[in-house]
């Protein structure tokens, strides 16, 4: 089969419903710590409002909502049902990340690995737009990519295994760049997805942005944004997990 073919972001749409099983909401926990204490060092205390673009199933944003009221963005209607179930007291709009214009404005405005469904300079600079257009003054913006270009090694590939009720997923995930000469990555998944002791194989393909941390910088800088940076060691995940943060210049 030609990867080509594989039909993009089935886990945001026909397969949302495992987006609990492949990504559990209890694992968000140890990064959600590090957005709060990002959000409360520039906002300082309070119960602040937050704007989430591309919130997806909603997982990170529920370790924030005891803390911060929540407005949530996502351009596939299955991904904010399953982020309106366990954020019952967010506002979940649907709308393009890119586009998208709420008329008013917010504390500040997260775009969690979401961003990384950017693939181009100018998608990005888009996202940075809105994120400006939605911003109070001297509110933040914060940015997860997944990965920087300069700090990945493809191809790459992974496979994990998780139980939820009564589904059994194994998913292999494999990471690589058709292209080299753009900004574009492609993740091919196979999942294996054992429901009523039957199982079932399903493909997706997940087109990804890839930045180096030089482009990010400078990316944020032209949109009007101040850019800088905070890292964090997981020991849970193992990993130093790095925050972008832009505040309107
Ligand atoms: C990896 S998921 C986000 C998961 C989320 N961080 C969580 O905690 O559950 C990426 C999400 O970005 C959304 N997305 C992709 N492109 C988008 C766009 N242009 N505008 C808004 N949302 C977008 C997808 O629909 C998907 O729900």
């Amino acid at each position: 089969m030609d990867p080509a073919e594989i039909p993009e972001n089935r886990l945001y749409n026909d397969l949302a419903y495992l987006w609990q099983v492949v990504s559990p909401p209890e694992e968000y926990a140890e990064e959600a710590n590090c957005w709060r204490q990002v959000l409360w060092e520039f906002l300082g205390p309070g119960r602040h409002h937050v704007l989430e673009l591309g919130v997806g199933g909603g997982h990170n944003l529920s370790h924030l909502t005891p803390d911060f009221n929540g407005t949530a963005v996502d351009i596939s209607q299955p991904m904010l049902q399953q982020s309106m179930a366990l954020n019952p007291g967010v506002d979940h709009i649907v709308g393009d990340m890119r586009c998208v214009r709420l008329g008013r404005t917010f504390d500040a405005v997260l775009v969690h690995d979401a961003i990384s469904c950017m693939t181009t300079a100018r998608d990005l600079s888009a996202v940075f737009t809105t994120a400006a257009m939605h911003l109070d003054s001297g509110g933040p913006l914060l940015l997860a990519p997944d990965d920087f270009a300069d700090q990945i090694t493809l191809p790459r590939i992974e496979c994990h295994t998780h139980s939820r009720g009564e589904i059994e997923l194994t998913y292999v995930e494999h990471a690589y760049d058709p292209d080299p000469t753009d900004t574009k990555i492609d993740v091919v998944f196979t999942f294996f997805i054992r429901e009523e002791g039957r199982l079932r194989l399903e493909h997706d393909r997940q087109p990804r942005g890839l930045f180096s941390r030089s482009t990010w910088r400078h990316l944020i800088h032209a949109a009007g944004f101040d850019y800088s940076e905070r890292s964090f060691n997981l020991p849970t995940a193992g990993i130093t997990y790095t925050l972008l943060v832009g505040t309107l210049m």
